[in-house]
């Protein structure tokens, strides 16, 4: 593949972080994070070499689900400062060499919005079509998403005697976007945005979005994903769509517009996710290797965002019943640490056993793996959930700044914290950003080199991926070769230590492998064969140096 103009498509070669402005730092004592607490991180964020910020909702919110559930989609929450906080971030962040993403939650808004308070009034009303309504609910009338939580697909409104949709929350009802003023008012959101300066949305829940309720008519439901992605490209050159979309591969495809890359921008691989829990379980590569392998090619503009952890459950609902148990057996054995029957509510560095080696492979996977690597927030510096807090929200307690009162994210008393921190070995006094800082061997300076790498070899973003086959079975190699050269990795999913025996014969005469993470270089023999000594969990980054190709690294 050929990088024709890198700057242009900035997104094939990003470190996005997503955070949650609500508990990231507070800056004025009242236990919840604010815009200004995240203005004076934007260093901290440029130091770890992340080059798009992705904001979770920080919309007015009747906050029923943590902000998903939105009332204005124009505004922001007053709690966490203004619209110009928030273009001072942006400003910020782009002097930085960072661009700003904000989540489009416009599958459905919350039952407060104004919108669906005047819907509900009486079935004449204008607004009554902005939703979905019936007078008998269908047969099939079960909660899929939040099975235990959620019972129902259409909730009765009692006063019009109708029932309205809800796909996720009833009190999250589904937008009709059959309807043609329902449709420009997402455009007029998208375009508000943009104008503030933002480079792009996470689209929440895509498939249930572009979903045409029975019933009504909608011709094409990907057209409408298309002109979506035309709108933005009118407003801005460099808007990007990320879309939440947890859907077999094959079926993927579509959402990014049969590889003529006319709908999404980039889509999270949630498969390749699930893959990898599965492999992490049986120490065996070959389950990532597969979904590697079956991952449908893509349009050159289009990208697959890798993640590790993100903000919901992590969901292996792609697995077989088999396959989850394994992942449930070895990562959360305790039923509380699972939800929704698919899921669990842990972050890595405790499902590891807060073992650094494994959760170093880990992250070395996710930024050598070919597409463009997402961190949630803590991640960086090997946050855990708190375990005392059910479900989702586990894993979205307050970033551990230091080990002071609150860990340096708040000065409020403890009670008043947007969320719990953990206690005990995950705690702030364990676990913090200004210890990892002053230490050169921490996770933080670890996830800093592995950006810097990822940055240098635009490769692993636009690259075609090769598995390479060898004699070790605990061990993948992979490789992501594009016109600017080429990129091999190692990584040992075993307790043990591996050898690797790889055969680059079709490599020219002199060229060497140097190590991206060390000042050796890996000796081709006159065979053009190279062998690695893996230790356990172990794992390697390797440049395809040809002669004359003048790279660094
Ligand atoms: C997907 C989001 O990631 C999740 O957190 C939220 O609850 C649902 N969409 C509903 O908006
Ligand atoms: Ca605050």
């Amino acid at each position: 593949m050929k990088i024709t103009d890198t700057s242009d498509l900035w997104w094939k070669t990003s470190v996005v972080y997503c955070l949650d402005v609500e508990t990231y730092l507070d800056s004025n004592g009242d236990g919840i994070g604010d815009l200004t607490g995240l203005g004076s991180r934007i260093d901290y964020l440029a130091d770890l070499g992340v080059t798009c910020l992705w904001l979770m909702p920080f919309y007015p919110t009747a906050d029923r689900d943590d902000g998903y559930d939105v009332t204005d989609f124009y505004g922001v929450d007053p709690r966490l400062g203004t619209h110009g906080d928030l273009v001072e971030i942006v400003r910020t962040a782009r002097d930085h060499g960072m661009r700003v993403i904000v989540d489009l939650v416009v599958n459905h808004t919350s039952d407060k919005h104004p919108w669906f308070v005047a819907a509900r009034r009486s079935k004449t009303s204008p607004f009554r079509d902005f939703y979905v309504w019936r007078d008998e609910p269908p047969e099939n009338n079960v909660n899929a998403v939040f099975p235990g939580e959620e019972s129902t697909l259409w909730e009765l409104d009692e006063k019009t005697g109708q029932y309205y949709l809800h796909s996720f929350y009833s009190h999250q009802p589904d937008l009709n976007i059959a309807n043609p003023t329902v449709r420009d008012e997402i455009a007029k959101t998208i375009g508000f945005w943009l104008q503030m300066g933002i480079s792009g949305f996470r689209v929440d829940a895509v498939p249930f979005l572009i979903e045409v309720p029975e019933g009504k008519e909608f011709a094409d439901p990907h057209q409408y994903l298309r002109d979506l992605r035309q709108f933005l490209r009118r407003r801005s050159r460099e808007a990007v769509l990320l879309g939440e979309v947890n859907l077999p591969y094959r079926e993927q495809t579509a959402y990014f517009g049969s590889g003529k890359g006319e709908e999404l921008t980039l889509q999270f691989d949630f498969n390749g996710m699930q893959a990898m829990y599965l492999s992490l379980a049986r120490s065996d590569p070959r389950p990532l290797a597969k979904a590697l392998r079956a991952r449908p090619a893509i349009a050159t503009e289009a990208q697959w965002a890798n993640f590790v952890r993100n903000h919901d459950e992590l969901t292996l609902d792609k697995l077989t019943d088999k396959e989850r148990d394994e992942v449930f057996e070895a990562f959360a054995p305790d039923e509380r640490q699972r939800v929704f029957g698919r899921g669990i509510t842990r972050r890595l560095p405790p499902m590891l056993g807060g073992d650094p080696r494994r959760v170093r492979m880990v992250y070395s996977l996710l930024f050598s793996l070919p597409g463009t690597p997402v961190l949630f927030y803590g991640e960086e510096i090997g946050m855990g959930e708190n375990p005392d807090v059910a479900g989702r929200l586990a894993v979205r307690t307050p970033m551990q700044w230091s080990d002071a009162r609150n860990g340096g994210f708040s000065t409020a008393a403890p009670s008043r914290l947007a969320a719990p921190l953990p206690e005990g070995g995950y705690s702030p006094a364990h676990v913090n950003a200004s210890a990892q800082l002053n230490d050169e061997e921490s996770l933080l300076h670890f996830i800093r080199r592995l950006a810097a790498r990822y940055r240098i070899s635009p490769e692993i973003g636009w690259g075609e991926v090769e598995i390479l086959e060898h004699d070790a079975p605990s061990v993948l190699a992979h490789s992501v070769s594009a016109d600017v050269g080429r990129m091999i990795a190692l990584h040992n999913f075993a307790d043990e230590p591996a050898r690797v025996t790889l055969s680059l014969a079709e490599e020219p005469d002199g060229t060497q492998l140097s190590n991206l993470f060390g000042p050796d270089r890996f000796e081709l023999d006159d065979r053009g064969r190279v062998e690695c000594e893996l230790p356990a969990y172990g794992w390697a980054w390797m440049r395809v140096a040809r002669p004359g190709d003048g790279r660094i690294g």
